[in-house]
């Protein structure tokens, strides 16, 4: 369960870290089937940076079990109670970064942009991801966020309506390329260790960064829904804490 400060966080921030959230048992088999996949289906011999899996959820099962028994889907869905929450789509992303990708991201997206035919965006409620190395420093192929971008986006879909992110300029998702762009301030690394579970909002500005450290980087990504968000999804542009009950709370019970 979060603590109120955890909510609280995430309402401003866009996101948390909870430390030491998943247990080495249920890690050590994540790492097995990650392993597995990684083996099944390897990276272009000469590949270097990001390499993306989105794989059916019927063939990740520990994965789907881990996001269960670990609690972090509980914990997600305290940020969004009374509504239920769980898979958005069909698929888990299993996110690796290549040793020799020396890049610093200067602005960030948003998920479910760029893909082709799309009549409105592939949108969720909330990123769950679970760390499986070291990324305690920068250049470990961390995810890069923009604090409070959730808001700044808010702010551009009021102004410019809810298609503000679905011209071209955006190139799938990013408010920082449209004309008379949003300043979204500074992005930093989010530093976590294994273990660790971050959970971000939908809308918070994010991007990969290169990894200079390790072989292979990995971390394993949930999009997650909270229950009948296709049929508000534009309401939770223009509202961003709308399916966020809980967080609204704990904002309006700061004392002042
Ligand atoms: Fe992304």
């Amino acid at each position: 369960m979060l603590t109120t400060e955890q909510i609280r966080t995430f309402g401003h921030a866009g996101f948390v870290v909870l430390r030491s959230f998943v247990g080495e048992s249920l890690l050590a088999e994540l790492d097995e089937e990650v392993d597995d996949l990684i083996t099944r289906k390897p990276a272009p011999v000469d590949k270097v940076g990001f390499h993306h899996y989105f794989e059916p959820i019927p063939t990740l099962p520990v994965a789907d079990r881990v996001l269960r028994d670990s609690g972090v889907l509980a914990a997600a869905g305290g940020l969004v109670a009374p509504l239920a929450i769980d898979h958005a789509f069909d698929h888990i992303q299993v996110a690796t970064s290549i040793y020799g990708w020396d890049h610093v991201p200067g602005g960030g997206h948003v998920d479910g942009y760029g893909i082709p035919d799309q009549t409105e965006p592939f949108s969720f409620t909330v990123l769950a991801g679970i760390f499986l190395g070291d990324e305690s420093e920068a250049r470990r192929g961390n995810l890069w966020v923009w604090p409070g971008s959730h808001f700044t986006h808010q702010r551009l879909f009021r102004e410019r309506g809810v298609d503000a992110l679905m011209a071209p300029a955006s190139l799938g998702g990013h408010a920082c390329l449209l004309d008379d762009a949003p300043a979204f301030g500074c992005g930093e690394p989010v530093l976590a260790r294994r273990g660790d579970v971050i959970l971000a909002h939908y809308l918070l500005a994010h991007n990969q960064s290169g990894n200079l450290w390790s072989p292979l980087r990995r971390i394993v990504y949930y999009r997650l829904a909270a229950e009948g968000h296709r049929g508000r999804w534009a309401a939770t542009h223009t509202d961003v804490l709308r399916e966020y009950g809980p967080v609204r709370a704990a904002l309006r019970s700061v004392e002042p």
